[in-house]
């Protein structure tokens, strides 16, 4: 059940090749419950998808291939262990058919860096191989093979800004008016999702953690679009992202950007998901450039990237 995206001209079965665009993402608001049976975390996790793209290329092969370019390409793993080329395997056998595809990633999201690369590269690598093998596979399914990818692959598909409960891969869209303006101050080096929710569990010993829920009053700020409610909203919820003591815990020198930003005028600070990113709301752009120029003078990050939200799903763009 469910309807086909459009395939576009270049998506017809006879495509030589198919780029899809896909955008990074923050948590809004990241609520985290006890670790279930199954390892996972219950979550209340309010995605915005934000302007800053990795592209898929999938082209006809005789084998499964992933390349990377970009400046970080040297950290993104091309082997089975990609989530483009988990997503082609699960494509293909889902309709019969051999992985045979080259997958090359343009990478801009930042790696390993808790906005959701390589679950965009997922979701891009889906829709790219069925678009460029013509199986016009319908939305649910796509979505249930997002979901078996990894638990915020759902969302990297579908953009735009969504609640995500269970562990985050059951979505129901939300209103967001844009534009919002974000900075995102990239660490060196990565840090391991599973880690920082083993932190949270840590951390959590001595307490009972609650069942998670969104706050009424950032749903509604990300429905107004007012950059000054939203931040309001966050503190009044310490933040909004409960895995941040665990990511500050594991990089303590993550205190030290949130407060670089926040000097240079940021409304809100956040670790974007399990970090190290760190995500800073602005009032508006020219102050989202002058927060991105603070930040990379501050010594505090080793890049700072300005990007708008909401931003669109993955798409085919070729
Ligand atoms: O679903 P995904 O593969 O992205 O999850 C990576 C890891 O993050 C999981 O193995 C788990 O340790 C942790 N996780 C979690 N609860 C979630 C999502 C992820 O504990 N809701």
């Amino acid at each position: 059940s469910g309807s086909t995206p459009p395939a576009g001209p270049a998506g017809s079965a006879a495509a030589r090749s198919v780029t899809v665009r896909v955008p990074a993402k923050v948590n809004v608001q990241l609520a985290v419950g006890p670790p279930r049976p199954d390892g996972f975390h219950d979550l209340a996790n309010v995605f915005l998808a934000v302007g800053l793209y990795d592209e898929v290329t999938a082209t006809a092969a005789d084998e499964l291939r992933v390349t990377v370019s970009g400046p970080d390409a040297a950290a993104v793993p091309t082997d089975t262990s990609n989530l483009a080329a988990r997503a082609a395997q699960l494509l293909a056998a889902r309709h019969g058919r051999e992985p045979h595809v080259h997958l090359h990633i343009a990478k801009d999201i930042p790696v390993a860096g808790g906005m959701a690369g390589g679950s965009a590269d997922g979701a891009g690598a889906l829709l790219a191989c069925d678009a460029l093998w013509g199986t016009r596979t319908g939305t649910d399914e796509l979505l249930r093979i997002c979901a078996e990818l990894g638990s915020d692959v759902p969302f990297s598909l579908v953009g735009g800004a969504a609640l995500g409960r269970g562990r985050g891969e059951q979505l129901t869209a939300l209103a967001a008016k844009g534009p919002l303006y974000w900075v995102f101050a990239v660490a060196d080096g990565g840090l391991s999702t599973p880690e920082v929710y083993g932190e949270f569990d840590r951390l959590a010993a001595d307490r009972a953690v609650p069942d998670p829920d969104p706050s009424p009053a950032v749903l509604d700020a990300l429905g107004s679009g007012d950059p000054t409610a939203l931040a309001a909203a966050l503190a009044a919820i310490a933040g909004g992202n409960d895995l941040q003591p665990a990511a500050l815990s594991l990089r303590p020198s993550l205190a030290g950007t949130l407060a670089a930003g926040t000097a240079a005028g940021a409304l809100a600070a956040l670790v974007s998901g399990s970090g190290p990113t760190c995500a800073f709301l602005a009032p508006d752009e020219p102050a989202a450039t002058e927060i991105a120029t603070a930040l990379e003078t501050s010594g505090t990050c080793r890049k700072a990237r300005v990007a708008q939200a909401p931003a669109p799903g993955a798409s085919v763009v070729s």
